[in-house]
């Protein structure tokens, strides 16, 4: 990377041209190639992605149509047939890759395994037996609760397998929200294990598991995988062990070919109603954005050995450790714990031991590793590395040169990479050799992009100005729908400016054409790289029998990017205490999970309210940050309230 110096502290306007050396060697070296590839890509989006599912799938019947787009419905490759886990496993057999390892594992306590993509499809095949078996069909919902283990990635490629569609729901979450995802998707067949490590101690997944299913008459069965050897109870005719389960099963498996549009996943995310939004993405296209990304935004070569700290919970785990790095062969480096555990240097410990390439990591994880301090870093050489990533939310320029700096030393790019659970892959990313990087900015549009930035009106506003950023063409990778809420889907994504898919961003797109993204202009929190609807913690919070009325918001957190701020009026005879404030704290923790914990809860006896009863939020986001309350008040009904609530703390 070419480095000219100067820069300002606060802001960092340098910009890093990719070096000849990475040009020459990258996926994709040219401004112009990327240039004329994108235009194809947004005008003639039939031919550029016909050729590309066709390039880089594996299909059994070849598709007849591109895409069918009825606005906001998209049907892509329609008449295809393909198999996901064939694409992402099966297609590396027979060649040099076979006995290339698929996925490498650490565990927190510093078990490692290697899984060669010969030995990944015995597993997925015996996994897929041990399905059929139970009677699990195509199209059933089968829900996966696990830890950051190999057994994650096998269960969800033995769903794709025999066209099961899963369900990842992130280790963090409580048994109420495990309860009302699995009633919500009707799901048959739970996995999980004993339990995982996390900061040298077991998080009990199955209790958690035993607790969701008192009221979930869809399951019907729970493959428990042993990982940490706690005590657990395991409930006859319905709990299996995983390696029970699977003893002795062949390990072949013939592989039914599905629909292009056959459901692979519904995903859970927040938005800004109280209840969670499935979100449900389908196979080709799906998987050939998701790969295609991987290939481009990654510089993705035969020897790289690629780590994202990301879990497989979140979208980013789906994407980009699952399925668009195996779909492309790649050796995935899994690792199961806290980045502190034992110490603050385990990533680049990790890092030089599995002589990693590349990183894809998030900014509050960055954040982190900046306040834990350099000599961390210093302890290790980090001389294998040659890419680096980031995703979540805007990553701040100081924290873009401490990770190019300290991480990169400063040889390595960094793609940032704009993306969202509903886009099923990567939208916005400068890829690494094409063009100049940008710190700050999400960057140029990826292949088949079509993204502006418009005003309340939704008009296009110009190059320089603020707005919220909307995509104006459908993507293979998009989702489909909402899991049994088609209504919710259209509203949700389609209602704010009619015909274009809206973000939730806010966002502004300078003269060169990069995207800088400013963070949600909606109700969703983005605290610690979790997406927390407010209208969520809320819904938790008025199932307290001594809560009365609750508004959640954000305020700017240095390390956790927003912090969650509560604030409660109590029931009439309640009395504020600091074990309530505790108890309305865990409350949220059984309610969701332990990560949307409040970091405050302010409690007074009145919320600011419009004379027609409506919370002002505004408000008490500046309250919350500690600002002065400006701007229009003359609505407001009780001004009282406010000085209450400034004091209150
Ligand atoms: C934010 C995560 C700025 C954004 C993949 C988006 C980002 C939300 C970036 C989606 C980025 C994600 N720069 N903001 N590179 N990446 N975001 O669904 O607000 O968990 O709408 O998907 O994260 O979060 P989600």
């Amino acid at each position: 990377m070419s480095e000219p110096k100067i820069s300002s502290a606060a802001r960092e306007k340098r910009v890093f041209k990719p070096s000849a050396e990475f040009q020459r060697q990258a996926n994709l070296g040219s401004l112009a190639t990327y240039k004329k590839l994108h235009a194809e890509s947004v005008n003639s989006p039939e031919n550029f992605w016909g050729r590309q599912a066709n390039e880089h799938l594996i299909w059994r019947k070849p598709f007849s149509t591109v895409l069918n787009w009825k606005t906001p419905h998209a049907e892509w490759f329609k008449g295809g047939k393909l198999n996901v886990a064939e694409n992402c496993v099966d297609r590396h057999l027979g060649t040099v890759r076979e006995n290339k390892a698929a996925i490498i594992f650490e565990g927190e306590p510093g078990d490692v395994r290697t899984i060669t993509y010969k030995q990944l499809s015995m597993h997925v095949c015996r996994l897929a037996h041990v399905f059929e078996n139970m009677g699990v069909k195509a199209g059933d919902r089968v829900a996966i609760y696990l830890p950051m283990v190999p057994e994650a990635i096998v269960a969800m490629l033995a769903c794709a397998r025999i066209g099961a569609v899963h369900t990842v729901i992130f280790g963090g979450f409580s048994a109420e929200a495990i309860k009302d995802r699995l009633n919500d998707c009707q799901a048959k067949l739970v996995i999980t294990a004993d339990g995982g490590w996390r900061r040298g101690k077991v998080v009990e997944l199955k209790s958690v598991v035993d607790r969701a299913l008192e009221s979930t008459p869809s399951v019907e069965t729970v493959i428990v995988l042993k990982r940490t050897a706690n005590e657990i109870n395991m409930v006859e005719g319905r709990d299996i062990w995983w390696h029970d389960a699977w003893k002795g099963g062949p390990n072949q498996h013939k592989a039914k070919a599905f629909d292009s549009e056959h459901p692979l996943f519904i995903l859970y995310t927040s938005g800004s109603t109280g209840k969670p939004k499935g979100v449900l993405h389908t196979s080709a296209g799906y998987l050939l954005g998701a790969k295609l990304s991987a290939h481009y935004v990654f510089d993705l070569k035969e020897n790289d050995r690629y780590f994202c700290s990301a879990d497989i919970g979140w979208i980013t785990g789906h994407s980009y450790v699952v399925y668009g790095l195996l779909a492309n062969g790649s050796t995935v480096f899994l690792y199961e714990g806290a980045p502190n555990q034992p110490e603050p240097d385990r990533f680049w410990q990790m890092i030089d031991r599995h002589a990693i390439t590349i990183l894809y990591t998030a900014p509050t994880a960055i954040r982190s590793f900046m306040r834990w301090g350099d000599n961390y870093v210093l302890r290790h050489r980090l001389d294998s590395l040659r890419l680096l990533g980031s995703v979540g939310e805007p990553i701040s320029p100081e924290a873009w040169r401490w990770y190019h700096h300290m991480i990169g030393k400063d040889r390595c790019p960094i793609v940032d990479t704009w993306w969202q659970t509903e886009t099923g892959s990567i939208l916005i990313a400068t890829l690494p050799g094409a063009a100049p990087l940008k710190p700050g900015a999400a960057g140029l549009p990826f292949f088949g992009v079509a993204a502006k930035i418009v005003d309340e009106q939704g008009k296009e506003v110009p190059r320089g100005t603020d707005g919220k950023m909307v995509i104006t063409k459908p993507w293979p990778s998009m989702l489909r729908t909402l899991w049994n809420d088609d209504a919710r889907y259209q509203s949700a994504y389609f209602g704010d400016f009619p015909g274009v898919y809206f973000t939730g961003d806010g966002a502004k797109q300078d003269k060169d054409g990069y995207f800088w993204i400013s963070g949600r202009v909606d109700d969703v929190l983005n605290i610690s790289g979790h997406r927390i609807g407010t209208a969520e913690v809320e819904a938790a919070l008025a199932s307290h029998p001594s809560v009365a009325e609750s508004a959640a918001v954000g305020r700017p957190d240095s390390l956790k990017g927003q912090a969650l701020v509560v604030f409660v009026s109590l029931k009439t005879g309640v009395a504020t205490s600091d074990a309530l404030k505790e108890d309305l704290r865990s409350h949220i923790g059984r309610e969701i999970g332990s990560f949307a914990k409040p970091d405050s809860v302010r409690i007074a006896a009145g919320l600011p309210k419009t004379r027609s009863g409506k919370i002002m939020r505004r408000i008490l986001k500046e309250i919350a940050a500690g600002r002065e309350v400006k701007g229009d008040t003359s609505t407001l009904e009780d001004f009282s309230v406010i000085a209450a609530l400034q004091k209150e703390d």
